[in-house]
């Protein structure tokens, strides 16, 4: 019997037309973005894990601790058979949730879901020796796309951690939690980690690090298109940028081009001008409030069960369900 399976919902293809079209459409217009979901291929999987390990970085490792604290309430709560997990990455943060579910006695599957294979295998490979029981059902898939293929169970804790949440924008957020209520049986919780609004000086280093992890990790989306889709970007000519930005409340980060340039992106038989300064925005990460993310889940059809914070109210989890 075999305890692992991997399904992939994102056609062979995806890659060259999804990221085609995702690039046609950011860099051909004003102000130039790309979306964020690229910085992840093998490489950029490896530099995240590295930013989890940051001094800097303080969103993972107060998560870590939320989890190792409330991971149990959470299964008691929720004791389910089948843990889901959103954009699961490397999966470590889960083990907690993992042996306290097992440790409940619930617990039979687990099924992260992300769209890079390269995090997503070995992370699976390794659980399945530290937990011999489990079954696991991997999901190569955009969480923004195939929520509707979530397998079934007869009680399923959906989480999100990370903060990742906070890389989506306000509609996409809505959208979003519209479409995992939408699948969610009355037994099932949603888990969700949020980064929460605090000062910018702690704020701004963690996504501008003293060793230049984070530049290195932002530089990656480029370095992913000149590989697939053909292009000359010269690295070396961007600046990594994070700016607070205390309208909306989240971090944006920018690669600012260092000279006037050209960039021809043969994959798309498309050639951009970039000008010196001029900046391309490449991910947001929103920072909450309590009050805020509470009303943002209710549009969405959820009612809170639990909430818990740091002592020093800088990350959140939430547990939600079907109002
Ligand atoms: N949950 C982990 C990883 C967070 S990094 C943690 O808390 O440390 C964000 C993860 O989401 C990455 O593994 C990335 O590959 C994945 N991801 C980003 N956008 C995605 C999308 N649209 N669909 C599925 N996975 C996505
Ligand atoms: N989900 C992570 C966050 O918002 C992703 C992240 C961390 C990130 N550092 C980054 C994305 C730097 C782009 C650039 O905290």
């Amino acid at each position: 019997m075999t305890r692992f399976v991997l399904d992939s919902h994102l056609p062979d293809d995806h890659l060259a037309k999804a990221l085609a079209a995702d690039v046609r459409a950011g860099l051909g217009g004003t102000p130039k973005t790309l979306p964020p979901k690229w910085f992840y291929d093998e490489r950029g999987s490896k530099l995240f894990d590295q930013i989890t390990e940051l001094a800097e970085y303080y969103p993972t490792r107060t998560e870590r601790e939320l989890l190792r604290t409330h991971s149990g309430d959470v299964a008691a709560a929720c004791p389910a058979d089948t843990l889901v997990e959103l954009g699961s990455g490397s999966s470590e943060k889960t083990r907690l949730l993992l042996d306290a579910l097992d440790k409940a006695g619930t617990l039979r599957r687990y099924v992260p879901v992300d769209v890079s294979p390269g995090a997503l295998i070995p992370a699976s490979e390794a659980l399945l020796t530290t937990y011999p029981r489990l079954e696991i059902h991997g999901l190569i898939a955009d969480f923004e796309k195939h929520l509707d293929h979530l397998p079934d169970a007869e009680r399923r804790i959906v989480a999100f951690l990370g903060g990742t949440i906070g890389n989506l924008t306000p509609a996409q957020r809505a959208e979003f939690l519209a479409g995992i209520r939408g699948g969610m049986g009355p037994n099932d919780m949603f888990l969700l980690g949020t980064g929460l609004v605090i000062d910018p000086a702690v704020l701004v280093p963690a996504y501008d690090d003293a060793a230049g992890v984070t530049a290195e990790f932002n530089k990656n989306v480029l370095r992913v298109i000149n590989r697939d889709l053909d292009a000359d970007f010269d690295l070396d000519a961007y600046e990594h940028v994070a700016v607070w930005d205390a309208g909306p409340e989240w971090i944006e980060m920018r690669l600012r081009s260092q000279r006037d340039q050209r960039v021809r992106i043969g994959g798309l038989d498309l050639d951009i001008s970039v000008a010196a300064g001029e900046q391309i925005r490449t991910e947001i990460s929103a920072k909450f409030r309590k009050a805020g993310i509470t009303a943002e889940l209710a549009a969405a059809g959820f009612e809170l069960v639990a909430w818990w914070q740091d002592p020093d109210a800088r990350f959140a989890l939430s547990l939600s369900r079907p109002a």
